[in-house]
C-alpha cells in the first residue's frame, strides 16, 4: 500500500468483487459503503471454503483427528485476533457481531434499581437498544451525553453526568456517521474515576486504526467481523480478566459448562463461559484469515490510506453546490467516513442515482443511528466510507456523479422526476 497505486491495484486484485463490471455499461463497482459491511478478500473466501472442505467437525466435542484440527483452526484464529488487539485469548469471546457483543454484556450484569448507564448521542442502535432494553426491565436509567456543533463528544457533559450511580459508560471509538474518533483515554478515566465500567464500542475502529486494548484501558470492547473483511455473523467482545465475575452468562447450554447436573451447573473458564452452543466455527476462521490480511498490510497504512482519502472527500465534496458535510472537516480527526446531505435532493435520491450513474454504492437514511440525526436536525443524510482497497479516482468519479445530480435534481434543478 506504502508503494503506491501498483501495490493498491495489487492489492485490489484480492478482491474479486472489485474486478467485475455490470453488464449493462460496463461500469465497475465503486464501493463506498464500508461502514456498513466491507468487501472479502479471497483469502477469506479460501479459509472458510477450506474449513468446509476439509475440517469440517465440530470444537472442543471430539477427540477425534478431524475435530481436533478444526479445534486447533478455531483457537489459532482467536489468538490471532487477541494478538491483534492486544488481549490474552482468554479475553476474547467470539460473538455474533457488536451488536450480540454488548447484548450479552448488557443482559449478563446484574442490575439494581437506580444503576445508570452513560451513553452518547452519537452511538448506533447496537449501542443504545440493549441498554433501553434493560432500563426497562430493571429500572435502570440511561443518561446521555451530547455532542459539539463540530461533531466531538461533549467530553465536559461527560464530566458532569458520571457520577458514583454510574454503572457502565458505553461509548463508540468512531462515530459511524461522523467518522468522529473519540479519545477513550480521556473517556475510560472519567468513567474509572466513579468506579464504573468502560465499554468501547469497536465496531468502526478496530478495522481501521490501530486499537490496542491494554492500551485503552477500556474494561469492554466489542467489535464485527464483517466490517473487518471478515465474514458476517462473527464478531468479538473483549472481557478484561476479572471483568466476567460480573457477567452472568446470558445463554446457556453446550460449551459454556464445566459440570451440569439436573441440579444445575457450574461454569467452564473464559472465554468458553461465554460462547453458549455450537460457534460460528468457519466464521471463526474466516476472521483469523481477515485479522491477517489486516496485519499483513498494517494498521498504520490502512489509517494512513483512509486518511487522504477523507481529507480528498471533504475537498472534493466541498466543490459540489448544495453539499452540507457533517461532522469534523479536519481528517486527522476523524476515520474514514463521511456523511453529507445535498439541498433540495432526498438522501434515497442521491443514494439511488449514484449507483445508476456510475455503479457508486453508498447508503442513506439514518445509517442505524436515528438519534443522532435528530440531533443534528436531519431526516437522514448520505454516507460515504472508505477501506484499504478504495482510490482516488472512485472518489473523482463519485464527485462527477454528485454533480451531475445537483445539477439535474437540485434546488433550481431542472429535473425533478
Ligand atoms: N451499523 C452499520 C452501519 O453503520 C450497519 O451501516
Amino acid at each position: 500500500m506504502s508503494g503506491g497505486s501498483r501495490d493498491l491495484s495489487k492489492l485490489r486484485s484480492d478482491f474479486p468483487i472489485l474486478s467485475k463490471v455490470r453488464q449493462r455499461d460496463g461500469k465497475p463497482l465503486i464501493y463506498l459503503d464500508n461502514a456498513a459491511t466491507s468487501l472479502k478478500p479471497r483469502q477469506v473466501v479460501a479459509a472458510i471454503k477450506s474449513y468446509y472442505e476439509n475440517y469440517c467437525a465440530n470444537v472442543h466435542r471430539g477427540v477425534y483427528s478431524l475435530s481436533q484440527e478444526a479445534t486447533n483452526l478455531y483457537e489459532d484464529s482467536r489468538a490471532e485476533v487477541a494478538r491483534f488487539i492486544g488481549c490474552d485469548s482468554s479475553e476474547l469471546v467470539f460473538t455474533k457481531n457488536t451488536t450480540d457483543g454488548i447484548n450479552i454484556v448488557a443482559h449478563g450484569l446484574s442490575w439494581n434499581t437506580g444503576d445508570e448507564v452513560v451513553l452518547s448521542v452519537m452511538e448506533h442502535h447496537s449501542n443504545i437498544v440493549p441498554w433501553q432494553i434493560v432500563a426497562k426491565r430493571f429500572g435502570v436509567k440511561l443518561r446521555y451525553i451530547g455532542i459539539t456543533d463540530s461533531g466531538e463528544l461533549d467530553l465536559e457533559e461527560l464530566e458532569r453526568v458520571v457520577t458514583s450511580r454510574t454503572r457502565v459508560v458505553a461509548i463508540c471509538h468512531v462515530s459511524n456517521v461522523l467518522g468522529t474518533i473519540n479519545d477513550v483515554k480521556r473517556i475510560k478515566k472519567i468513567t474509572h474515576e466513579n468506579g464504573a465500567l468502560m465499554l468501547v464500542d469497536a465496531a468502526q475502529s478496530v478495522p481501521h486504526i490501530p486499537v490496542n486494548v491494554k492500551d485503552l484501558e477500556c474494561d469492554i470492547l466489542a467489535f464485527s467481523g464483517h466490517k473487518a473483511l471478515g465474514p458476517t455473523g462473527i464478531g468479538c467482545l473483549y472481557v478484561r480478566k476479572g471483568v466476567e465475575e460480573e457477567i452472568d452468562p446470558p445463554f446457556g447450554g453446550g460449551e459454556m459448562i464445566n459440570n451440569v447436573e439436573l441440579s444445575g451447573y457450574t461454569l467452564n473458564d473464559m472465554p468458553w463461559r461465554l460462547e453458549a452452543g455450537t460457534p460460528n466455527i468457519a466464521g471463526a476462521i474466516g476472521l483469523g484469515a481477515a485479522i491477517s490480511y489486516l496485519r499483513k498490510v498494517g494498521m498504520d497504512a490502512i489509517m494512513e490510506h483512509e486518511r487522504g482519502l477523507t481529507d480528498m472527500a471533504l475537498k472534493l465534496l466541498g466543490e459540489v453546490d448544495r453539499v452540507e458535510i457533517y461532522g469534523p472537516k479536519d481528517p486527522s480527526r476523524s476515520c474514514g467516513i463521511v456523511a453529507f446531505n445535498l439541498r433540495g435532493v432526498t438522501g434515497d435520491l442521491v443514494a439511488a442515482l449514484l449507483d445508476e450513474f456510475e455503479n457508486v454504492a453508498v447508503r442513506s437514511g439514518f445509517h442505524c443511528a436515528q438519534p443522532l440525526h435528530m440531533r443534528l436536525g436531519i431526516k437522514g443524510s448520505v454516507r460515504i466510507s472508505f477501506y484499504l482497497y478504495n482510490t482516488v479516482e472512485e472518489l473523482m468519479i463519485f464527485q462527477k456523479a454528485l454533480e451531475r445530480i445537483s445539477r439535474e435534481f437540485g434546488a433550481g434543478g431542472s429535473r425533478t422526476d
